[in-house]
């Protein structure tokens, strides 16, 4: 036995004694890792100091989060997402120059194998909700047209459901495209006005916000993924700056500079334009890549 694995646990050494007995680990990341974690967790607990029943409940909570996860919940992400940290460990590693688009939460409703469409495709499959055209640019830091972007979008029905939620009830691939820019740049769909709607809260977390007085909704919005050969891709939302829940964020998405204008197109003629026989929300929101 080496000298840094001996040692007897008291309250005052208990870092000492845990970290040293890692000594030996060959992995450096790893060994960082422990021993930020064993210093910071046992400073949580000498400052909380849990009763016995306290830290059994904290046990029970974590391992109920462990028993809803399966093939299409994953509860542990979702209690990272309500803590903020899934936005701080984004934040930390999508720091792009001044200018680019902010990233922001993937989420877990994103499908991989959406189908490529037309630029103008209506991406709604359900007829319902009201009708609303996206439409900007994608652009380098220095204002230049991206030719050949990919642009990935998915949205909730107006119900406040994902296609993946719902499966039987909405059909497949309902509110979720893929375009690619030509050599302007430019894209354009039509799909829905947004809503608000809750993230999954009839499992452990979402107890945990009620018990926190806080509420499970986030505010409207349209997720996108755009990549570009060359770029940084970009995994990000365009908001509703007018939605109740804009400034509470469930999972703390929200940034001001995702904030879109939703301007409400009651010209018959501009509606004729796009192919809808009513009036319509616009959506203009140019995306900045930054270059890799
Ligand atoms: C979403 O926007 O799809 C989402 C993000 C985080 C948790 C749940 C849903
Ligand atoms: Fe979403």
């Amino acid at each position: 036995m080496e000298a840094h694995e001996k040692g007897f646990f008291t309250e005052a050494d208990s870092v000492e004694v845990v970290t040293g007995r890692n000594a030996n680990t060959e992995d450096p990341r790893l060994k960082e890792v422990m021993e930020v974690i064993t210093r910071k967790l046992h400073e949580a607990v000498k400052e909380i100091e849990p009763t016995q029943e306290e830290w059994f409940k904290a046990i029970m909570f974590l391992t109920e989060t462990g028993h809803k996860c399966d093939a299409w919940r994953q509860e542990f992400i979702l209690l990272s997402d309500i803590l903020g940290v899934s936005m701080l460990v984004d934040a930390i590693n999508s720091r792009r120059p001044s200018g680019a688009s902010e990233n922001t939460v993937l989420g877990p409703f994103h499908v991989p194998d959406a189908p490529e469409y037309p630029m103008g495709t209506n991406i709604c499959l359900d007829q319902k909700g009201e009708d609303m055209v996206v439409r900007g640019r994608i652009l380098d830091t220095e204002g230049n047209p991206v030719a050949n972007a990919k642009i990935d979008v998915w949205q909730t029905n107006d119900d406040g459901f994902y296609d993946v939620q719902q499966k039987g009830l909405q059909p497949d691939f309902n509110l979720r495209g893929v375009f690619r820019t030509g050599a302007d740049g430019s894209y354009w769909f039509k799909g829905v006005k947004p809503r608000f709607y809750p993230i999954p809260d009839d499992g452990p977390v979402g107890q945990l916000l009620g018990h926190l007085g806080r509420h499970p909704n986030r505010p409207a919005h349209l997720h996108f993924i755009v990549t570009a050969e060359g770029f940084d891709p970009l995994t990000t939302h365009i908001f509703d700056p007018d939605d109740p829940y804009i400034n509470t964020d469930a999972v703390f998405g929200v940034k001001e500079s995702l904030l879109a204008d939703l301007r409400q197109v009651t010209d018959p003629a501009r509606s004729a334009q796009v192919g809808f026989d009513g009036p319509y929300w616009e959506i203009e929101f140019d995306f900045v890549l930054a270059q890799v």
